[in-house]
């Protein structure tokens, strides 16, 4: 059975992905990780400038997750053309570039350098970081800003190069920041990005993050990422969505997909398991293939049950 796939007019090889921030620069993981074998590779968050990053400590466990405040390292968009992308492409991974900044024209500028390059098959416009250093709630907080900022990269996109809004499980009508960002030319969405907590480490009695509080990831939120992509289904029902959070198995892509997922990306999971992406691929395979109308068959299907 194949398992390749036309998402917003670009093809896939298969529905699993790496989430942005979670392969770090692809060097990192060992060759059993196989990038090439995942239907994309979403880099960490890529900004105007290098950065880097927040203060230690910058990731905690915590109970069915991990808190991180990692304040987007890297190299900077330079920095990430001249060594980080090539090296990816090199490697055969398929690659959708992140992108981060404080204002909207940097969001522009950073799209409009991307659009001279080889090498990049989609945009994820990351408007949902859960912490920002000017302390500002993030962009996907508010549907006018959303589509702002979502405007701008498309209109310096090439045409054929599809853009996903990555968006806030914190949002509590995610459904009209949706709206807002498929009204300003978004392709597809990416729900979601680590939900912003904290912890704080009782011998010290201080809080467990250098930057204080940070964004949960991991098991914990997956049923926040569910109902995110359930809303943003019922809505929107031909808008790809890449769903992220708590995916570590095959099971947990197959519930993403019900709930009208078009594809899932991996992201702590590979922090533990590099090779969590090309397992939870090969079990998402196997589900389908035991199950009566295959893949096709899993897309959206727990609304039809609602609604029967
Ligand atoms: C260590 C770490 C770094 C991350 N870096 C980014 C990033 O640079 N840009 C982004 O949009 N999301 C980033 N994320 C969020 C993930 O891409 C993902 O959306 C989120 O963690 C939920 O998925 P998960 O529960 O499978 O980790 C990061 C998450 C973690 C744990």
């Amino acid at each position: 059975m194949t398992e390749d796939v036309v998402l917003a007019g670009q093809r896939f090889a298969n529905r699993v992905f790496a989430a942005a921030g979670c392969a770090g620069t692809g060097r990192e993981l060992p060759a059993q990780a196989n990038l090439a074998g995942l239907g994309a590779v979403i880099t960490r968050s890529i900004t105007p400038e290098a950065r880097a990053g927040l203060a230690a400590p910058r990731i905690a466990e915590t109970p069915s997750g991990l808190i991180n405040a990692l304040g987007l390292p890297g190299p900077g968009i330079e920095g990430f053309l001249a060594d980080e992308l090539p090296w990816l492409v090199d490697h055969g991974a398929a690659v959708i570039v992140s992108i981060a900044a404080e204002q909207a024209a940097d969001y522009a500028r950073l799209a409009q350098r991307l659009r001279q390059v080889e090498g990049v098959i989609a945009v994820e416009i990351n408007l949902s970081n859960p912490v920002t250093e000017s302390g500002r709630l993030p962009a996907a907080m508010d549907a006018g800003l959303a589509g702002g900022i979502v405007h701008a990269v498309r209109r310096n996109t090439a045409a054929g190069t599809p853009v996903f809004a990555k968006l806030s499980g914190d949002t509590t009508d995610i459904v009209s920041v949706a709206r807002a960002c498929v009204g300003a030319g978004a392709d597809g969405v990416s729900l979601i990005n680590a939900v912003r907590g904290m912890g704080i480490d009782a011998a010290t009695g201080k809080p467990a993050l250098g930057a204080w509080t940070g964004g949960l990831s991991g098991p914990a939120i997956k049923p926040i990422a569910l109902r995110a992509v359930w809303e943003v289904h019922a809505a929107l029902p031909d808008l790809p969505i890449i769903a992220s959070g708590g995916v570590r198995t095959g099971t947990d892509a197959a519930e993403m997909m019900m709930a009208g997922a078009s594809a899932v990306s991996v992201g702590t999971a590979l922090l533990s398991d590099p090779t969590a992406g090309i397992r939870v691929r090969e079990e998402l395979a196997g589900i389908a293939a035991r199950r009566e109308g295959g893949l096709q068959g899993l897309l959206g299907c727990a609304h039809q049950e609602v609604t029967a």
